[in-house]
């Protein structure tokens, strides 16, 4: 995460950049975490990785939510450098992260990184499509094989975003936690017409329009400003 991020990728505002540049040494001084954290990101860049991982407060935020449902168990999707996922898997020496990841470079890198904050006996990075692997992770939940998620991150491909929230309801406890990545796209949601035409788009407001009507939980959007965003996350209570 390069201070400013990829203007062709990111919406700036100076304004949200200074307030990062503001917030960031109270809220994230120096520690073993970020430190970890910052070789994520240097190894993420050295592996030409894009630079779309959460920003360090969405990151911080993630932690915040898992620690406050107590979250034992949380599964991600879309795994990218690792970045979100050492935040996650932060919360608690007895947390245990599954995240998926499609690209096998991605998932390297990431485990690299996991390892290096001593994290690999904590997290699982599953290579391979979240259409896959989470139906496959479903069913052993339902065999009772492993436990149910306290809290979940999607955050991979956008068009999937309806069967991934679907699934990880699934195989969700009750109060569990879902949040959904990106379905702001600098305001973009809004656009009629993009909705059609853009496949991101149409993910979003099938995620969207999907959890509203959903009896198994309750939702909200917050749009979300920052060092390179103009975005927003779905949050859901599973009930
Ligand atoms: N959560 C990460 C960023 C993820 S970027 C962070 O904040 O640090 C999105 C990731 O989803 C990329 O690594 C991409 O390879 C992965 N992805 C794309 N399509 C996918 C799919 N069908 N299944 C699983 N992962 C996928
Ligand atoms: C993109 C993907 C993300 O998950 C994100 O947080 C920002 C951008 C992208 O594919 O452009
Ligand atoms: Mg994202």
């Amino acid at each position: 995460m390069s201070k400013g991020g990829d203007p062709t990728i990111h919406e700036h505002d100076p304004r949200w950049t200074d307030v990062d540049n503001y917030l960031l040494p109270h809220l994230q001084p120096p520690s073993p975490l970020q430190t970890n954290l910052h070789y994520v990101v240097t190894n993420a860049e050295k592996h030409d990785l894009p630079d779309i991982a959460v920003s360090a407060l969405q990151g911080q935020f993630l932690a915040l939510q898992c620690k406050l449902l107590n979250a034992k168990h949380v599964l991600e999707v879309g795994t990218l450098g690792g970045y979100s996922t050492i935040w996650l898997a932060s919360t608690g020496e007895d947390v245990h992260v599954t995240s998926v990841e499609v690209d096998e470079m991605h998932a390297a890198v990431a485990r690299e990184s996991i390892a290096n904050a001593g994290l690999a006996d904590r997290v699982d990075v599953i290579v391979g499509p979240g259409l896959g692997v989470l139906p496959r992770l479903r069913a052993e939940v339902e065999q009772g094989k492993r436990p149910k998620f306290d809290f979940t991150f999607i955050d991979a491909d956008k068009g999937n975003n309806w069967a991934y929230l679907d699934e990880a309801v699934g195989m969700s406890r009750s109060r569990a936690g879902v949040v959904v990545d990106n379905v702001v796209r600098r305001g973009r949601v809004a656009d009629d017409g993009l909705a059609e035409t853009d496949e991101s788009i149409r993910g979003s407001r099938r995620v969207i329009e999907g959890a509203a009507g959903d009896e198994r939980v309750d939702a909200s959007v917050l749009q979300l400003v920052g060092e390179k965003n103009y975005d927003g996350v779905l949050v859901c209570c599973v009930k």
